[in-house]
C-alpha cells in the first residue's frame, strides 16, 4: 500500500464555499489523509470543526505560523507534507510564503495572490526549492477539458483563430444594490480580495483554461469594466478583448450581475478545420463542431478519449462526475508529481499559471483605468 500524502489545510472552514470541495477532493484517490490544520481564525471555532470532521485536536494549530513551527518540530516522517490555502485571498500570500520558504509543498485556491509583484516573489522562493505548488483553478481538471486540450494539440481543429470564454453569474446582485451588505463582503473589499472582484474571482479562471486548453500565451488586451456604483472599488463585471497575435484573437466576459445565471462558463475555441465548445454546466459533454460533418459530441471514458483524459475519470462511461471529480483530479496530479508518477502536461495548474493569472488581472484593470486601452501581458 502506498504511503498517504499527510495534508494540512489553511482555510476552509465550515462557514466556507470551498473547503468541503478540497476535503472529500482529496479523499477521492485515496492518497491524501487530513492531519490538522487551521480552519478558521477563531480558535474555539477551528476546534469545533476540526471535531465534527473527526480530526485529532493535537494538530489543530491558532494560526498559520504556530502551525508551521510546530511541525517543523516533528520527525519529516509525521510532519505535513503538502498545506492547502483556502482563505480569503489576501492571507493566500504570506501563507504561501512561509509555507515555501521552510519545504511545505502547496496547493493554493485562486488568485494566488493580491498582486503581481507577490506572485513574482513566490516564485523565486518557488525556484530555490524543490518543492510542489499548484493552484487550483479547479476546472482544468474535467476530463472533456483535458480532451480538449490534446485535441487542440494534435491539430483537430487545425490553427486557432477565435476564441471565446464567457463566464457568468448573478449571485453578487442581492448584495451590490444593498449597501450595507456591500461593505460586508470580503469580496468586494481590496484588503481582502485585491484590485478586482470579478476578473480576480472568475475572469481569472476564463484565462487560466483559455492558456490551458489553447497551450498558447495572450500577448494584449483590452478591458472595459462595470463597478455599477461610483463608491464600490470592486469590478462585478467585465468584458475583455484579447490578442494571442494580430491573427489570432478573442474575448472573455466574466459577470456577476449577470442575473439569474449559476455559474455558466463556457469554453469556446475555434480552429480553421473545427470548433471545440464546452459549458461547465454540462461538463461530461464536449461538443466537436465542423463545417463538413454534423456536430460531433465527445463524452467522458471512452476509448476515442485521450489517456489523459481517460486517466481523469474514475467510472465507466455514463455515471456523471462533476466539480468535486475535478478538483480531485488536481489533487491527484500533485499527489502523481510528488511520487514521481506524473505523465501529461497540465496535470494540475502551476504556480506560473497562478502568477500569469495575477498579471491578467493587473493588465485588465490598468487597460480600464487608462480609458480601456491595449495593455500588453509582459512581466515588466
Ligand atoms: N477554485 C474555485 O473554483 C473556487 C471557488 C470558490 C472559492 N475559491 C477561492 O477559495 C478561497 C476561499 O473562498 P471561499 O468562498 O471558500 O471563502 P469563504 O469566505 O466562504 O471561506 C473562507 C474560510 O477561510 C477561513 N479563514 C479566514 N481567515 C482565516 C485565517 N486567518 N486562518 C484560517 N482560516 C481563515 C474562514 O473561517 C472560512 O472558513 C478564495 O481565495 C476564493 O477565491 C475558489
Amino acid at each position: 500500500m502506498k504511503n498517504k500524502i499527510r495534508l494540512g489545510i489553511l482555510g476552509g472552514g465550515g462557514d466556507s464555499l470551498i473547503g468541503i470541495v478540497h476535503r472529500i477532493a482529496s479523499s477521492m484517490h485515496d492518497s491524501y489523509e487530513i492531519i490538522g490544520g487551521v480552519f478558521n481564525p477563531d480558535f474555539s471555532e477551528n476546534i469545533k470543526f476540526a471535531k465534527e470532521i473527526g480530526l485529532n485536536e493535537d494538530r489543530i494549530y491558532q494560526d498559520y505560523e504556530e502551525m508551521i513551527e510546530a511541525e517543523l518540530k516533528l520527525d519529516e516522517s509525521q510532519r505535513m507534507e503538502v498545506v492547502s490555502i483556502l482563505t480569503p485571498n489576501f492571507l493566500h500570500y504570506p501563507m504561501a510564503k512561509k509555507l515555501l520558504e521552510n519545504n511545505f509543498s502547496v496547493i493554493c485556491e485562486k488568485p494566488m495572490t493580491t498582486t503581481f509583484e507577490e506572485a513574482q516573489n513566490l516564485e523565486q522562493i518557488y525556484k530555490s526549492k524543490n518543492l510542489t505548488f499548484a493552484v487550483t483553478y479547479t476546472y482544468t481538471g474535467y476530463p472533456m477539458i483535458r480532451q480538449m486540450k490534446e485535441m487542440i494539440n494534435d491539430g483537430v481543429i487545425g490553427e486557432v483563430q477565435r476564441v471565446d470564454l464567457q463566464y457568468y453569474q448573478g449571485w453578487i446582485n442581492p448584495i451590490i444594490h444593498d449597501s450595507v451588505k456591500r461593505s460586508k463582503t470580503w469580496r468586494l473589499q481590496p484588503d481582502k480580495s485585491g484590485i478586482s472582484c470579478c476578473i480576480g474571482d472568475i475572469g481569472t479562471h476564463a484565462f487560466d483554461m483559455l492558456e490551458y486548453v489553447t497551450g498558447m500565451e495572450v500577448q494584449e488586451l483590452l478591458s472595459d469594466l462595470n463597478y455599477v456604483y461610483d463608491d464600490n472599488p470592486m469590478d462585478v463585471d467585465g468584458t475583455i478583448l484579447i490578442r494571442f497575435s494580430d491573427k489570432i484573437k478573442g474575448v472573455i466576459r466574466a459577470s456577476q450581475i449577470a442575473t439569474g445565471e449559476e455559474n455558466c462558463f463556457t469554453v469556446a475555441i475555434y480552429g480553421r478545420k473545427g470548433g471545440l465548445k464546452w459549458q461547465q454546466e454540462n461538463p461530461n459533454y464536449l461538443n466537436h463542431l465542423s463545417e463538413e460533418e454534423p456536430l460531433k459530441v465527445l463524452k467522458p471514458g471512452h476509448d476515442y478519449n485521450s489517456d489523459f483524459s481517460k486517466i481523469s475519470t474514475k467510472l465507466p462511461p455514463g455515471h456523471p462526475e462533476g466539480m468535486f471529480d475535478s478538483m480531485a483530479n488536481i489533487y491527484n496530479g500533485v499527489a502523481r508529481e510528488i511520487r514521481g508518477e506524473k505523465e501529461f502536461t497540465g496535470e494540475y495548474p502551476t504556480l506560473n499559471d497562478g502568477l500569469r493569472g495575477m498579471l491578467f488581472i493587473e493588465k485588465a484593470v490598468e487597460s480600464h483605468n487608462n480609458g480601456n486601452t491595449w495593455v500588453k501581458l509582459n512581466r515588466d
